[in-house]
């Protein structure tokens, strides 16, 4: 190319030149509006469109002019998880600290996929993945990796109890190699979250090879079904254990699922993506024993330990099974030559190559708030669930449907003299009512068939005014709606 080809675009650099914005000031308006009812305004996705521009952009908009239509749209139609009367799903609050940590990784926008392309994000990551794995009281020889969601890490400790249960010729042969003589298969809770069916589905293993076991009366995996199902199957790739399921928190009998597990050197996988912030509390933890006896375990980040979305920890008992499943090599990068902290790679831990540093937010606020207070706000959450529950039972006109065993409760209104039909119907219009109030929310759900109210105290914010307000408005609206 001779000099008179050389390309010219603009003098400096032009993208960073035209911006030009106070970011305390643009955040402002958004920091304001995360307590703000209505915590969900109904809406029809065609008056959302309305307020968002989607006119093909001719890039001659400010950033403020973007911020302020960004934040008009949320202010008109919020789903605002921040709010301490979101009781729905497994939702995450978000923490004060949050939007500096995540301004922060950005800006420096380092790839954390291992040690050479960045060294202190990695060395963070190790840290917090340190603590989180003594938190769980796995061995110092354990290694974890952050992911971007429950469903995904779920999906990789299992690929990784098929490298232990299969050996080095899985990753060449594929699991049809495997299938001969029996069928490769599951095991899990009917009430284990439905990303154990999708990571089914995509490492080939399919759904109808899911063996599922009975729950008892609390909605935990029953061990003699288990120990039944162990018995009956001779190709079992893993059990997967919940410590906190989703609809009702339950956590599964853990020590007696470990027991049957190494007694036939089964890969345990424990699911803690909801439960796990429950660790942060001393008074909390031996509710979860049995936990440091699985081969994997996943906790997510952005549920319970109140994180911004998203990440979730894939913890590894023996990350050795992990390496052997994902470990590559190629022209252009160099992976693990030695054992060496300058060569340690994520990437051979999880599918995932390029990473985002989602250690950061957590090292930040750990360091800034410290396990006690993380843990005393987590306690506190399972005690506004307790003190809810203790509420429901003293109600004449309330039926509590599953008790806390975390911070998840379920309860349906119940007035005498209505079938169960009618109570289905009844519980659902107070739900939806609740909803369109703005103050609070709480999720949908079924538990044995019928309808209830589900309540998940995640949010460090929420108080026992927040629960005492929720339980008068179901009250009131119920009494309402039944008096009709
Ligand atoms: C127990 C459990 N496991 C896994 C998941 C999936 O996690 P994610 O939404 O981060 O993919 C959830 C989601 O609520 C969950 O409750």
């Amino acid at each position: 190319m001779t000099k008179a080809n050389r390309p010219i675009l603009a003098a400096t650099d032009e993208l960073t030149e035209a911006v030009g914005l106070d970011l305390n000031a643009a955040l402002a308006p958004l920091l304001e509006q995360r307590h703000q009812a209505p915590i969900i305004r109904p809406s029809r996705a065609v008056d959302v469109a309305k307020l968002i521009d989607q006119s093909y952009p001719r890039g001659d908009e400010s950033l403020e002019q973007l911020v302020a239509q960004i934040t008009q749209a949320t202010e008109r139609y919020p789903r605002r998880n921040t709010h301490p009367g979101f009781f729905g799903w497994v939702a995450p609050s978000g923490l004060p600290s949050d939007p500096l940590a995540h301004a922060m990784l950005t800006v420096l926008n380092e790839n954390v996929g291992g040690y050479w392309a960045s060294p202190v994000g990695t060395t963070i990551e190790k840290t917090v993945i340190r603590w989180l794995a003594d938190l769980v009281e796995f061995p110092a020889k354990s290694q974890g990796v952050f992911m971007s969601g429950g469903s995904m890490a779920n999906m990789t400790g299992i690929a990784s109890a098929c490298a232990k249960r299969f050996g080095v010729e899985y990753r060449s042969l594929g699991l049809a190699a495997f299938s001969d003589e029996s069928r490769p298969v599951i095991i899990c809770s009917q009430a284990a979250h439905f990303s154990i069916r999708r990571a089914a589905v995509m490492l080939g293993i399919g759904t109808d090879n899911i063996v599922t076991i009975d729950t008892d009366d609390e909605f935990r995996m029953r061990a003699d079904a288990l120990e039944a199902a162990l018995a009956e199957h001779d190709n079992i790739i893993c059990v997967v254990a919940s410590a906190g399921t989703t609809n009702t928190g339950a956590i599964d009998p853990l020590p007696q699922i470990a027991d049957l597990c190494s007694a036939q050197n089964v890969w345990l996988h424990v699911d803690a993506a909801y439960g796990a912030g429950g660790l942060m509390s001393a008074k909390l933890r031996p509710r979860y024993r049995g936990i440091e006896r699985a081969d994997s375990v996943v906790m997510d980040m952005h549920k319970w330990f109140y994180q911004s979305l998203a990440g979730s920890l894939l913890l590894y008992r023996e990350p050795g099974w992990a390496r052997q499943m994902f470990t590559e090599s190629s022209d252009y990068l160099r992976m693990n030559e030695d054992d060496s902290p300058e060569q340690f790679g994520f990437f051979s831990l999880s599918p995932e190559l390029s990473r985002r540093f989602r250690a950061l937010p957590f090292y930040i606020s750990m360091r800034h708030y410290g396990l006690d207070r993380m843990g005393r706000n987590a306690l506190h959450n399972v005690q506004c669930a307790e003190y809810l529950a203790e509420r429901v039972c003293v109600e004449q006109d309330m039926e509590l449907v599953t008790a806390p065993q975390l911070s998840i409760l379920c309860f349906r209104f119940r007035p005498a003299g209505l079938d169960n039909d009618a109570v289905d119907q009844l519980n659902t219009a107070i739900r939806d009512r609740i909803e369109r109030e703005g103050d609070y929310l709480i999720s949908p759900t079924q538990v044995n068939h019928r309808v209830v109210l589900r309540v998940c105290i995640i949010n460090h914010a929420t108080r026992a005014e927040h629960v005492d307000g929720l339980l008068d408005s179901i009250l009131r609206i119920g009494r309402e709606l039944a008096a009709q």
